[in-house]
């Protein structure tokens, strides 16, 4: 079955580029001449709809290729300031061959995510749920997707939270850094590879209970790596292309998570007790009646939603830090001082008011997530027409809600653009008063070449590693800091990697 839908989905995806050329020629002569006012007046006689002002661009393509231009990962790049100065901060355009909606307004984002299901669905292309597979989250609308929602949220319940997932990162978080002791190969290695194993180990534990090092945990790795290029590539199936690759990984993964699904059935069937492992996989066996296939979809899409996100904050976080000394040194005294009432109450583990106890790491994080942008906009279709804020929006156009553009918003974040991680702690009426770091961009100017001089902050084996290294002075270039953008800012290959991957996943 599985298998047959593979084949049909390629061989749609096979015929998309003449599908395109198709549509392209009724676009220019059918679509273009009404752009949805028709059907509009036709249910509102009274008056033309009043829609976000905005231009079409080229037939089909419309203004896609100027939406998706490169730009550095920290800003929201020409296209959008160009497009918010001329006509606001809701503009219509023309993107990915819809009529769309573009919202960089917090209020509109934030009524799109309020009212998903009733006047808004999720509305990804096509070529996602080709790869991952149709009965993906990012695919689902309506009931099925509530469902399938449910069951994750269920999965990580608070209390699973605590017992069972927080000890884990710590032990896995152990794992990575043990690696990174000086006596280990080599000095320099990049932030990006190591996030990306240590979220990826983390995943194939709490999904399936597969554990790091392990040559079958490898092997998965690695084709998901080959998975993952076809995601954030277009999506043209033929022999070579990235995607094509991807569907074929895509199926030997699935095939890794059947075979687990196999054995686990045997145990469980052999043992007829609650000995299977705590991992999704067994959670979505036992508390659903989910068939194989939805199984296989759930598993995949989850461990691309948890593992690429969060590889991609740490790795952005790493980068940040680097230039924030002042951040890092508050950091260290935040953990040293949870790790020295640890040893007072004699233990060893973290807990999970330890946890609750780091403020300043949480300002840390929510800082990272604004600047970094992790996932840059949302695709929503809008159902039912909408009126905001004087604006028509008629049902059947889509809307982006661009979260970073809100987060780079410099009506609502002071100096937007520099990692400031104290703007949180003011927020929340902490001790601390605010003393913002020279920003990531203007550091950015002049290094890349010298990249020796970029040391780990001496802090960081102190309170990371278990031995507590006395000369950390080792060097690392993390892959993101490599190449620098022309205008100074460091993160011009992260705004690369990113418009490639906006091309293929759009949220992720
Ligand atoms: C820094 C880390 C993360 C970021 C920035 C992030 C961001 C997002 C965003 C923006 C969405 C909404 C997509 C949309 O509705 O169009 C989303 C959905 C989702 N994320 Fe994450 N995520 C992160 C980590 C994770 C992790 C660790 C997991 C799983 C363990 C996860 C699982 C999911 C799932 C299942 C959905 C779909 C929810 C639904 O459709 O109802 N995410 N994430
Ligand atoms: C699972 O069972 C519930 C209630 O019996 C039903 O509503 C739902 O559609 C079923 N789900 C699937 C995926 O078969
Ligand atoms: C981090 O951001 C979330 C969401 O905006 C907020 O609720 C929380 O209070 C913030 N935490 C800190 C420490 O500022």
């Amino acid at each position: 079955m599985a298998a047959i839908m593979a084949s049909i989905t390629s061989e749609l995806l096979f015929f998309l580029p003449f599908i395109l050329l198709a549509l392209l020629t009724f676009y220019t002569s059918a679509v273009a001449k009404c752009h949805g006012l028709h059907r509009w007046s036709g249910r509102t006689k009274k008056r033309r709809p009043n829609l976000p002002p905005g231009a079409v661009g080229w037939p089909f393509i419309g203004e896609t290729f100027g939406y998706l231009r490169a730009h550095p990962a920290t800003s929201i790049g020409q296209f959008m300031d160009q497009h918010i100065c001329r006509y606001g901060k809701i503009y219509r355009s023309s993107l990915f061959g819809d009529r769309t909606v573009v919202s960089a307004d917090a209020g509109l984002n934030r009524y799109v995510l309020q009212n998903e299901g009733r006047l808004f669905e999720c509305s990804y292309p096509r070529s996602i749920g080709g790869i991952l597979g149709k009965w993906s989250m990012l695919v689902l609308v309506g009931d099925p997707h509530r469902e399938m929602r449910s069951i994750s949220l269920n999965f990580l319940s608070s209390v699973r939270l605590r017992a069972v997932l927080l000890p884990e990162v710590e032990r896995h978080t152990l794992l990575v850094l043990r690696d990174w002791l000086p006596s280990s190969s080599s000095a320099v290695f990049s932030a990006q590879h190591e996030a990306k194993k240590f979220t990826f180990n983390l995943m194939a534990k709490n999904i399936m209970s597969m554990d790091p090092g392990e040559e079958e945990t490898e092997r998965l790795r690695l084709e998901y790596i080959t998975f993952m290029k076809g995601v954030v590539s277009a999506p043209l199936n033929f022999p070579g292309t990235a995607y094509w690759k991807a569907l074929k990984s895509r199926a030997t993964i699935l095939g890794v998570i059947e075979r687990k699904m196999e054995e686990r059935l045997e145990k469980m069937n052999k043992e007829a007790s609650s000995m299977e492992e705590d991992d999704l996989l067994g959670w979505a066996m036992k508390q659903s009646n989910l068939s194989k296939e939805q199984i296989l979809d759930l598993l995949l899409s989850l461990l691309f939603a948890g593992h690429e996100t969060s590889s991609m904050a740490l790795a952005l976080a790493i980068f940040f830090l680097e230039g924030c000394p002042k951040a890092v040194e508050e950091l260290r005294e935040e953990h040293l001082e949870i790790a020295r009432r640890q040893k007072l109450r004699g233990e060893c583990k973290l807990s999970w008011e330890d946890y609750k106890e780091m403020v300043f790491t949480q300002c840390v994080i929510n800082e990272t997530l604004r600047l970094g942008n992790v996932v840059r906009f949302l695709h929503r279709k809008v159902i039912r027409d909408v009126h905001y804020n004087g604006y028509d929006i008629p049902s059947g156009w889509k809307i982006l809600p661009v979260l970073a553009a809100v987060h780079l918003d410099s009506s609502l974040y002071e100096d937007p653009s520099s990692f400031n991680p104290w703007r949180w702690a003011t927020r929340l009426g902490w001790r601390r008063t605010a003393t913002s770091c020279p920003t990531a961009a203007a550091r950015g100017s002049a290094p890349g070449r010298s990249s020796p001089s970029s040391r780990w902050p001496s802090s960081c084996t102190t309170w990371c590693s278990t031995s507590g290294g006395s000369s950390p002075s080792r060097t690392r270039r993390s892959s993101t800091r490599s190449s620098t953008s022309p205008r100074g800012c460091p993160s011009g290959s992260i705004g690369l990697r990113r418009r490639r991957k906006e091309k293929g996943s759009k949220a992720f």
